[in-house]
């Protein structure tokens, strides 16, 4: 079957304080955004790339996708992520089936590489609903109070990181998102969660942690770096 990928852009970075998205920022060259859209562009088995941004967005510009073959630009972002995420879904639904398999990946994770989307690929094997990237959490977990004292500590047994690519097929995501939009899923794997599948998680790795504050620019930058080393 065939892969398509879908990248919402269209968040307002209001963490980063800064003017522009976040995605647009310069990162090792490049602005954040387009390091994603040459992975996937070069991807022999993905058919087509579709990037979300909001009509109001001010910033996009078509050298965006200077040398891109497969890549559009759709300006139909939404209100929160899943939003954006299922308008896209919409308009790919128009030209890819219902059974193809799609890629939902974060503007803001510059640091995906082809042999991370190799191995989502292997493991969500044909069969199987679908899986995402995560990384197994490292850290103890503290629950606070409103006072910023720990109430509890939370067992990190079995709990994973979710990143992105999350790898669904596009009919099955797109209904899923449609039934959980007043319920505001923070990913897609959510969303399928509340009809009852269990997608897998394939291990990522910290290199494509999502850029959410300034000080992660640099963070991302050398892990990015050091992977080519
Ligand atoms: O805000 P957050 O970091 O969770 O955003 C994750 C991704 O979802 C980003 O790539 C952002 O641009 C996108 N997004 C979107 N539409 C929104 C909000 C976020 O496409 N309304």
């Amino acid at each position: 079957s065939k892969y398509h990928v879908i990248i919402p852009s269209a968040g307002s970075g209001a963490r980063m304080q800064s003017a522009m998205p976040k995605q647009y920022l310069m990162l090792n060259g490049k602005p954040i955004l387009r390091h994603a859209i040459e992975v996937f562009e070069v991807m022999h088995q993905i058919e087509t790339v579709h990037i979300v941004v909001s009509a109001q967005d001010g910033y996009w510009a078509p050298h965006l996708l200077d040398g891109c073959s497969k890549t559009k630009v759709l300006d139909c972002g939404g209100l929160t992520r899943a939003e954006s995420v299922l308008n896209g879904l919409k308009h790919l639904a128009l030209e890819a089936d219902a059974n193809d398999w799609v890629l939902v990946h974060d503007a803001a994770r510059p640091g995906i590489d082809q042999p991370l989307v190799e191995r989502l690929f292997q493991e969500a094997l044909p069969e199987s609903v679908g899986a995402i990237l995560a990384l197994p959490l490292a850290d103890t977990l503290k629950r606070a109070d409103s006072q910023q004292q720990i109430e509890t500590t939370l067992s990190r047994e079995g709990l994973w990181q979710a990143q992105t690519p999350q790898m669904f097929k596009l009919a099955l995501l797109q209904g899923a998102l449609q039934q959980s939009l007043d319920r505001q899923p923070t990913d897609e794997a959510q969303a399928m969660e509340w009809l009852g599948y269990q997608p897998k998680l394939v291990v990522g790795d910290l290199k494509n942690m999502k850029i959410t504050y300034m000080r992660d620019l640099q963070v991302v930058s050398a892990l990015m770096q050091a992977a080519t080393l």
